[in-house]
């Protein structure tokens, strides 16, 4: 089995995590952006991280290769809202059920616990049964279900909300 690595992510990760992220801007509704994007373009987002703050991002290597990520970012703009954070994870395709957003979340969980993250909140939208049982074992429970809420792929997407509390270590 090839060696897994789970690090914060670094400069040159841009490139491979915008490329995963593409994968599901165009092909699935578990995101709500609309067109796939540049590298350059996600620049600004992915210097809004930081290795000691509330808002971190790691990504998962398997022979030297990223092959997901997953982070913390703002919640909502408005300044009480400082320790609350949205989670979200992406696994390049055929990546997933071999335990890489487990490794992927006990990582970025592991270093929420050190930070002034208090709340973490996730947007699911359904069906997606490996993105549910992944959240509800790290603790996330279901807060309720923002219907039609996003359009794309010509219907409405519901969006289910979940939330956990993030322990301190
Ligand atoms: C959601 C995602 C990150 C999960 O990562 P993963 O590596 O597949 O998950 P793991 O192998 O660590 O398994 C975590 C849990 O999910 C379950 N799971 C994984 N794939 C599953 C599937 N296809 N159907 C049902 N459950 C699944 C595992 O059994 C495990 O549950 P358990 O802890 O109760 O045993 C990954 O599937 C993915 O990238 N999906 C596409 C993008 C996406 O939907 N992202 C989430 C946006 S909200």
């Amino acid at each position: 089995m090839s060696e897994r690595v789970v690090r914060q992510a670094r400069p040159d990760d841009l490139a491979a995590v915008t490329e995963i992220y593409n994968h599901y801007v165009i092909h699935s509704e578990a995101t709500f952006d609309l067109e796939p994007f540049e590298p350059e373009a996600r620049r600004p987002w992915f210097e809004s991280f930081a290795a000691d703050g509330p808002h971190q991002l790691f990504v998962v290597e398997e022979a030297g290769r990223v092959r997901g990520y997953a982070y913390s970012g703002r919640f909502r703009a408005k300044p009480a809202y400082d320790a609350s954070v949205e989670t979200t994870i992406y696994l390049a395709p055929n990546a997933g059920g071999r335990g890489l957003g487990t490794a992927l979340y006990s990582a970025l969980f592991t270093a929420l616990s050190k930070t002034s993250a208090h709340r973490a909140f996730a947007g699911i939208v359904p069906p997606n049964p490996a993105s549910e049982a992944l959240h509800r074992r790290f603790g996330f429970e279901p807060l309720g279900v923002f219907r039609e809420a996003g359009h794309k792929f010509g219907r409405y997407w519901d969006v289910a909300w979940f939330q956990k509390g993030v322990e301190k270590g």
